[in-house]
């Protein structure tokens, strides 16, 4: 099938599922111009003001959760146009090093506030940034501290992030060596486009040529796992471009990727410059009805060749290939040791999020005072925990009814009874004794789903409608 017929049945099809009827249901901001992705709960927009008490405080007193790994690694080769994430470029190799002590020195920290020798994690993600940046021996370096501080032996998931142009030739092979030497079993690659000129455009200083020399690499270091990132509705991107890139991307020597929405406004503590280019060159960005189709041809033509979503916008060969890390969030509501730069953290009901700021200093200076760098959170209310519950297994899988009350001592049926009403007379959702799920046409529209269980205080869009208050229910 060529791409204009791939396009031509995503049309077809979206019409049969009804996207046009909940683009006109009030459910999706601006009928889906605007979009906020739901990853966590309460969103970081609620937190505020606070240090690392709350987070250890009385911990053993309170219910133990399973536990993630997180560090953040802030360096990168370039700094991208429409990224939102704290990163430093051109970073001297002393500076890495100063980092480096730092991020030990947090680790220990978080460690015996813990109470522990060293804190046991059942998947782990080192994110960023740009993890694979720095040189083969300040990777040794790094892996060696965080299996030294991490107790790894129930780990069931180690994963990196990476870009295509840090793990090239004999250096490249290097790192990934190390990596492999240490346990990491994931690499999540920051692939963004297959086209050079797009590359070149979102200030990436890696080309196509480099991102296949990448998986290559990989594989001769005995990566099991390869992942891919991709981005949709960027500038100058067309929807055929976008459809032989998603015929590309089921061909390659991977085990899944997952596909992003651009995001134009920020999500963290930094604006990318994108949102200069959308404010200066509208025209250059595909429109509402093509970003649309575009997510829909990359959900239909994953599904035809045995790339199934098993998370929402992770599309993998297998179950278990997907991240653990987001998979554990999301499913068990595990809680997170995150260290680094703007990294999070949740322990047992409270929220934390670290400096996020790229004059390091700030973090330093923090770790100096011999505290974990945190600045903002939030405690979690009942309300909070009751949405997150519903919300987070939602958006990325399902709802287990007998698990929801077992977290929360509530009944589901009681709790967000119109809410789900609403959403399954809207097709969006459907319901058996066991579960609740997004349907098709649900999943489609997961993140404007999830939205609808939020506390009306902590809506990031107050024009969207929300379930009515009594609705009849056929
Ligand atoms: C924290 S980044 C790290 C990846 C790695 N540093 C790289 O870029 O090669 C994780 C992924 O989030 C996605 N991402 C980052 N900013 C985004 C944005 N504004 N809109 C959509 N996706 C974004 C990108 O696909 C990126 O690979
Ligand atoms: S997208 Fe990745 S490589 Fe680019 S600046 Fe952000 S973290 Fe760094």
């Amino acid at each position: 099938m060529n791409t204009a017929s791939w396009i031509q049945r995503a049309r077809l099809e979206m019409i049969d599922i009804g996207v046009e009827s909940i683009r006109d249901s009030g459910i999706l901001p601006e009928r889906g111009a605007k979009f906020f992705p739901v990853i966590g709960y309460p969103p970081l927009t609620m937190f505020s003001d606070m240090d690392q008490g709350p987070l250890f405080d009385n911990l053993q007193q309170r219910r133990a959760r399973p536990l993630l790994g997180y560090a953040h690694i802030p360096f990168c080769p370039s700094r991208c146009t429409f990224c939102h994430w704290i990163t430093k470029t051109k970073s001297k190799s002393e500076e890495v090093d100063i980092y480096l002590d730092y991020l030990e020195r947090e680790m220990i920290l978080y460690k015996q506030n813990m109470g522990l020798d060293a804190i046991p994690v059942q998947s782990v993600l080192i994110g960023g940034g740009t993890p694979t940046y720095p040189s083969p021996a300040k990777m040794e370096r790094f892996m060696k501290m965080y299996t030294t501080h991490y107790d790894l032996s129930g780990c069931t998931q180690f994963s990196v992030e990476a870009e295509p142009g840090t793990l090239l030739g004999k250096e490249g092979y290097e790192k990934l060596r190390i990596m492999k030497d240490y346990g990491v079993d994931r690499i999540s690659l920051g692939v963004q486009s297959f086209d050079d000129d797009i590359l070149r455009y979102m200030g990436r200083v890696h080309t196509h040529a480099h991102t296949l020399e990448s998986i290559r690499n990989m594989r001769k270091a005995g990566i099991e796992n390869v992942f891919i990132d991709l981005i949709y509705g960027y500038p100058n991107q067309t929807v055929e471009m976008w459809t032989r890139h998603m015929l590309e991307a089921v061909t390659l020597d991977i085990e899944g990727y997952q596909l992003y929405r651009l995001r134009i406004k920020q999500h963290g503590d930094r604006q990318g410059n994108i949102i200069v280019h959308a404010q200066k060159h509208p025209e250059r960005f595909p429109d509402t009805d093509e970003v649309l189709l575009m997510k829909y041809l990359g959900i239909l033509i994953s599904e035809e060749h045995g790339f199934h979503e098993y998370q929402t916008r992770c599309f993998a060969r297998k179950p278990e290939y997907i991240s653990h890390y987001l998979r554990d969030w999301a499913a068990e509501l595990a809680d997170v040791a995150g260290v680094g730069v703007s990294a999070w953290s949740t322990l047992r009901g409270v929220f934390a999020i670290n400096v996020g700021d790229t004059n390091l200093q700030n973090y330093y200076s923090l770790i100096d005072q011999g505290k974990v760098a945190i600045n903002r959170g939030k405690a979690r209310t009942k309300d909070d925990e009751l949405r997150r519950s519903f919300i987070l297994p939602l958006k990325n899988m399902k709802v287990n009814k007998q698990l929801f009350t077992e977290r929360t001592g509530e009944n589901i049926s009681h709790v967000f009874k119109n809410e789900v009403a609403w959403l399954k007379q809207l097709g969006l959702l459907e319901e058996n004794d066991q579960d609740i799920c997004l349907t098709k046409l649900g999943k489609y529209f997961a993140d404007e789903v999830a939205t609808q269980f939020f506390n009306p205080d902590y809506m990031p869009f107050q024009e969207v409608i929300r379930a009515p208050p009594q609705i009849a229910v056929g």
